[in-house]
C-alpha cells in the first residue's frame, strides 16, 4: 500500500514532474541518440510541409470564397428578374468545331442506380461498362436550382419532339444535388430512388453530386438561378450553348441544328470539316 501512494504521485506533483522534464527537454535534446533525432527533423519538415500545402489551400479556399462573395443570391435573382435568366442570347450558328472547347468531364447518376462518364463517347473511355448508346450528338440541359428544371425543359421537350425514336441523339437534363447530407451513401441512394426518372430513352434524368465549383469554373458559370443548355458533337465538343428559357426563334433554330449531326469527323481525321447533314425525318 505505501509502495503503491509512492509510486502514483498525485495531480499536482504529477504536473511539478512534467514540468521539470519540460524545463530538462533543450539540454536533454542533445543528448538522444542521432536517430531519435532525424525523427525529430523530419517531423519538422513534415510540419513546414504541412503549413506550405496549408497556405496553399487556404489561398484556394480565399480566392473560391472571393469568387463566390462577389456574387450571391440576390445578385443572381436580380439579374434573373432583368432578362429571365438570358445572360447571352443563344447562338445562332454552331461554333465551329475546331474553335469548340471539349465540354469538362462528370460522373452523373441515374435513378436507376447507374452512373456514366458525361459526355458520352468512345474515346472518353465510356465503350466498356454501360449498355449506353454512344451518341452522335447531346443535349445537355444544366440545373443548380429546382426552379431551373423548367427552364431546361423549353429546350428539351421541343427537341425531343422533333427526334425520330431511331435516332441516336440524346438529352441529358442533369440536376446538381450539392447538398452534403444528400451526397452520402445512404441518402443519396434513396434521393435517387424518389428521383424524377424518364420513360423516354432518348431523355435521360441525370443527377450530379457533390461540389461543381471547378465545372461551373471551366463553363463560366456564375448564375445558379438560370439554365445552361449546351448541344455536344459526338466528341464531346461544345456546338451550340443557349441560356434560361428558351424563345420560340431559338427553340426552331436548336431544333434546326439537330439535322446537323456531326458524324463525319468519327471516321477521318477529328478536324475535318466533315459535317454530314441528318435528316431526322
Ligand atoms: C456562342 O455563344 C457564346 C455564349 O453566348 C458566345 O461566347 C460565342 O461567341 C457564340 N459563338 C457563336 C459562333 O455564335
Ligand atoms: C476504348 O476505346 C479506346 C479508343 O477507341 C481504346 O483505346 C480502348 O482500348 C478501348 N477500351 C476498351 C476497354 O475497349
Ligand atoms: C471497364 O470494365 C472494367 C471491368 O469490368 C471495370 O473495372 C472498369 O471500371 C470499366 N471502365 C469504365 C470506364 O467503366
Amino acid at each position: 500500500m505505501l509502495r503503491r501512494v509512492l509510486q502514483l504521485p498525485s495531480a499536482a506533483s504529477a504536473l511539478t514532474t512534467n514540468a521539470k522534464i519540460l524545463a530538462a527537454a533543450p539540454i536533454a535534446a542533445c543528448y538522444v541518440h542521432p536517430d531519435q533525432n532525424y525523427r525529430i527533423t523530419s517531423r519538422r519538415h513534415f510540419m513546414d510541409l504541412h503549413k506550405m500545402v496549408d497556405k496553399e489551400a487556404i489561398k484556394k479556399a480565399n480566392d473560391r470564397l472571393k469568387d463566390e462573395l462577389s456574387r450571391g443570391y440576390f445578385a443572381d435573382l436580380s439579374e434573373i428578374r432583368k432578362n429571365s435568366g438570358k445572360i447571352a442570347p443563344a447562338n445562332k450558328t454552331l461554333i465551329p468545331s475546331v474553335a469548340a472547347a471539349k465540354f469538362p468531364d462528370i460522373v452523373v447518376h441515374f435513378p436507376d442506380g447507374t452512373s456514366i462518364k458525361l459526355p458520352l463517347f468512345e474515346q472518353n473511355g465510356n465503350n466498356n461498362s454501360t449498355d449506353e448508346i454512344i451518341p452522335t450528338a447531346s443535349l445537355l440541359c444544366l440545373s443548380f436550382r429546382a426552379s431551373s428544371q423548367r427552364m431546361a425543359e423549353s429546350w428539351s421537350v421541343p427537341f425531343l419532339e422533333s427526334l425520330d425514336t431511331s435516332t441516336k441523339i440524346q438529352v441529358y437534363e442533369v440536376s446538381f444535388v450539392e447538398s452534403w447530407l444528400l451526397s452520402l451513401n445512404p441518402m443519396k441512394n434513396l434521393f435517387l430512388k424518389i428521383a424524377r426518372s424518364s420513360s423516354n430513352p432518348l431523355r435521360r434524368f441525370a443527377y450530379f453530386f457533390g461540389d461543381h465549383y471547378d465545372l461551373r469554373k471551366k463553363l463560366q458559370i456564375v448564375n445558379l438561378l438560370t439554365g445552361y443548355i449546351f448541344l455536344l458533337d459526338g466528341y464531346g465538343r461544345i456546338r451550340w450553348q443557349g441560356f434560361g428559357s428558351a424563345t420560340p426563334e431559338e427553340v426552331s433554330s436548336l431544333v434546326s441544328k439537330k439535322g446537323v449531326v456531326i458524324e463525319g469527323s468519327r471516321s477521318s481525321s477529328c478536324y475535318s470539316s466533315g459535317l454530314i447533314v441528318y435528316y431526322a425525318k
